[in-house]
Order: C-alpha cells, then sequence, then structure tokens
C-alpha cells in the first residue's frame, strides 16, 4: 500500500496554504532544491562542458523517458524527454500523418481538447499545404466521427476544463479498427490514473511533467511512440540531436534508431534534474492505490461542497469512471469566488468563462483539505466574500 503520509512529506506546502492546483503546476519536490542546485554546483560548475559525458546529461532525456514509461505503462526505449508539450503535439501529429493511410484528409478531435493542441495542428496543416482539415466535434460525438475519411484522431484524454475523461482502450480500438492512426494527450492523466499505454496500442502519445508530476514550472515534455513504429517516422523536427550520428556533424540528416530520433536539440538540463528528483517521488507509489485514493477525495469533495454551496454547478462528470483527477464547478462570478478562495489559503484555479477549478492529488491531500476547502467556500458563498472589486480584477494568468 502506498503511504501517502510520506509522500505528503516530501514536498515543500507552505504554511496555511492548502494546495488544490497540482494539477496545473505541482508543488516543490524537497528533493528536487538539492538535486538543482548539485546540478549547478558540482556538475556545471565544476565539470564544465565535461559533464555532458561525466554526468551523463546527454543520456538524461532518454534514462527519464525509461521512469515516464513506467508511469505511462510504456516499454523501456518508447518514451523520451524533451522540449514543450505544444512541440511535442507539432511532433507527434507530424509522425501520425506519415503513419496515416494515404488519401485520408481529416483529423479529428474534439472541442473540449486544449487550445495548443489544436493551434499547433492548425499551423502543421497549413505548412504542409497538402488539403488537411481539422474537425473538432463535441466529446461525446468522437466515436459517432470515427470513419474511413479521418486520418489521425488526436485528442487529450482528460478534459482540462471539465475533467471529463475519453475512453482511451474503447476509442482506440474502434479508430484503429477503422485505420485510425491515435494520438493521446496525457497532460492530465500522467500522475493521475493507472494507464495501460502498451495495451491500450496508440500509435503515439505526449504530455507534460510539470503539472502531476511535480517537475517545476517550463519542465521537459515527453513523447511516446508505439515500439514497433519508431523506427518507421520520419522526424519532422529533425533535430541534430535527433540524429543517428549527432557528433559526425554529417550535412544531412539520418534519424537515429528507435525513439532517439524524437529527440530535437539540447536538453534543459537544470529541468531534466529537478524532473528526475521529482521523479523518485513515484517510486514508492502504487497508481492503482493513487486512483483510488484520488477517487475517494473526489467524491468527498463534491459531496462536501454539494452541502455547503449549492449554488455551484458541478461541471465535472458525477461518475468517477467518466472523471480524471479534477472537480470542476460552474459559477458566473467563478473568478471572484476562486480570487477569494486563494486569500483564504486555498489555491485552485479558474477557467473562461465560469470554471473554477480543483485538482486532486492524493500525493500531498488529505481529506481533511476537502472538508477544509468545503467549509471554507461556504462561508465565502453565503456571506458573498466574493464580492469585492479587488477580486474581480483579471490577473494575466487565471
Ligand atoms: C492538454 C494540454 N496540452 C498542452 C498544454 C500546454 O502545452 P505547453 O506545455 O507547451 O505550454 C496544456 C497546458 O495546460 C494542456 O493542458
Amino acid at each position: 500500500m502506498t503511504d501517502f503520509d510520506a509522500t505528503r512529506a516530501a514536498f515543500h506546502l507552505p504554511a496555511d496554504t492548502v494546495y488544490m492546483n497540482g494539477n496545473s503546476l505541482g508543488p516543490l519536490p524537497i528533493a528536487a532544491q538539492s538535486r538543482v542546485a548539485d546540478c549547478i554546483k558540482n556538475e556545471w560548475g565544476t565539470m564544465l562542458i565535461t559533464a555532458w559525458n561525466k554526468a551523463g546529461w546527454m543520456q538524461q532525456p532518454k534514462k527519464i523517458g525509461n521512469r515516464l514509461a513506467r508511469l505511462l505503462g510504456g516499454a523501456d526505449g518508447s518514451v523520451v524527454a524533451g522540449d514543450t508539450l505544444s512541440i511535442k503535439v507539432f511532433q507527434a501529429l507530424a509522425a501520425a500523418l506519415s503513419l496515416a493511410q494515404p488519401g485520408r484528409i481529416r483529423i479529428l478531435s474534439d472541442t473540449g481538447n486544449f487550445p495548443t493542441d489544436l493551434y499547433m495542428a492548425q499551423g502543421l496543416v497549413d505548412a504542409l499545404g497538402k488539403g488537411l482539415c481539422i474537425d473538432c466535434v463535441a466529446p461525446d460525438a468522437v466515436a459517432d466521427a470515427l470513419d474511413e475519411t479521418v486520418a489521425v484522431l488526436m485528442l487529450t484524454h482528460v478534459d482540462y476544463r471539465t475533467g471529463r475523461m475519453h475512453d482511451m482502450a474503447a476509442l482506440t480500438e474502434a479508430a484503429q479498427a477503422k485505420g485510425i492512426v491515435v494520438i493521446w494527450d496525457l497532460a492530465h492523466s500522467i500522475g493521475a490514473l493507472d494507464l495501460d499505454l502498451a495495451a491500450c496500442g496508440a500509435e503515439l502519445a505526449i504530455g507534460c511533467t510539470y503539472k502531476f508530476l511535480n517537475a517545476g514550472p517550463g519542465a521537459p515534455a515527453f513523447i511516446y511512440v508505439r515500439p514497433d513504429l519508431s523506427d518507421q517516422i520520419k522526424p519532422v523536427l529533425s533535430g541534430w540531436l535527433g540524429h543517428a550520428s549527432p557528433f559526425s556533424f554529417e550535412q544531412t540528416y539520418t534519424p537515429g534508431m528507435g525513439i532517439d530520433r524524437m529527440r530535437v536539440g539540447t536538453p534543459a538540463i537544470l529541468q531534466m534534474a529537478a524532473l528526475d528528483a521529482a521523479l523518485d517521488v513515484w517510486d514508492s507509489v502504487d497508481l492503482a492505490d493513487l486512483r483510488a485514493a484520488s477517487v475517494s477525495l473526489s467524491e468527498r469533495l463534491i459531496q462536501a461542497i454539494a452541502a455547503t454551496c449549492p449554488e455551484l454547478i458541478l461541471a465535472s462528470p458525477k461518475e468517477p469512471s467518466m472523471r480524471g483527477s479534477q472537480v470542476c464547478f460552474s459559477h458566473p462570478e467563478g473568478y471572484a469566488i476562486m480570487q477569494a478562495l486563494i486569500a483564504h489559503g486555498i489555491i485552485g484555479d479558474f477557467r473562461a468563462p465560469n470554471i473554477i477549478r480543483f485538482g486532486i492529488t492524493p500525493l500531498f491531500q488529505s481529506a481533511r483539505d476537502m472538508d477544509h476547502v468545503a467549509k471554507t467556500l461556504g462561508t465565502i458563498m453565503k456571506n458573498r466574500l466574493w464580492d469585492e472589486p479587488k477580486f474581480k480584477v483579471r490577473a494575466h494568468v487565471t
């Protein structure tokens, strides 16, 4: 059984704060501070450029990729870390299109997808100039929209606004039965759910590590390629570190073997050090225990808020199996309510137009935290404590 008291102790959590936003930016793992300091002082500071070899910097993206693969249910050598998720969306979609059946022109996604996924897809489609189009249907309509005109199905597993979760295995199977290549964005899934990518059989998956994995702002993203396909992909982002022999400095590009070809340029080593330290916490976590704890905390929060704040409408699915690890409510004054909550030491966030979001992260949250959130929110709603001009001024980041 996972010891969640031990995992809680692994984080720096400010006093008098209940952190309900680990779904957006995870808190600081205590070990990350000394790991990054060590990387700066003893590797960069002392070894200088020799650290690329001596400290194994060059191997970090793949070594960390293997640690991520375990959390994804993927095989060793199927994942590499690096770049940002927006870049990985572009790279994955380009790879998927290169695997797609000739003559198919539709990229199918849904209206709950995160905007950058759709923006990057549009940028790629425009650059390719092959007459491809992106169709976004309602999340519930995806299964019915799968047909032989679709080249690629590109979805985010858990909706960033509502926490609505797709049935990854069923949609992958249905899509592949129609010859469609499948990409999953697992930004809101890795570190939140007990994933089994290998069993699901999707061709590609991508995600970030600054949310549930707690690797820090701007932490590296990752890409998964199903092992039988990685040698077939012709990388569009053909950077030198994805080359078969980067230090031969050849004039022409030859892709590296397997997942190596999905590397692009120089890895962000300080962020990799933070990510590596953040992943240590996961060594003692059973993902089935994590999911069970997440469902239990979510149910408790939903019931408690229904009792204290009847005017808030649940925007997440009621059914736990349809929900990722976040609980969301809608209210026309959602932004001001969240600001009032933050002023009371409870940090969640807001997504336009009217969604109050709470991330559920059993690694460092307790049942008592859920009760405290519901009670404080009840006080704020009952006394209209949100109804102050200072809570209505929109900050740049919401
Ligand atoms: C599903 C999804 N994709 C992409 C992103 C952002 O990508 P990037 O890390 O490049 O900013 C987010 C950010 O929250 C996200 O939720």
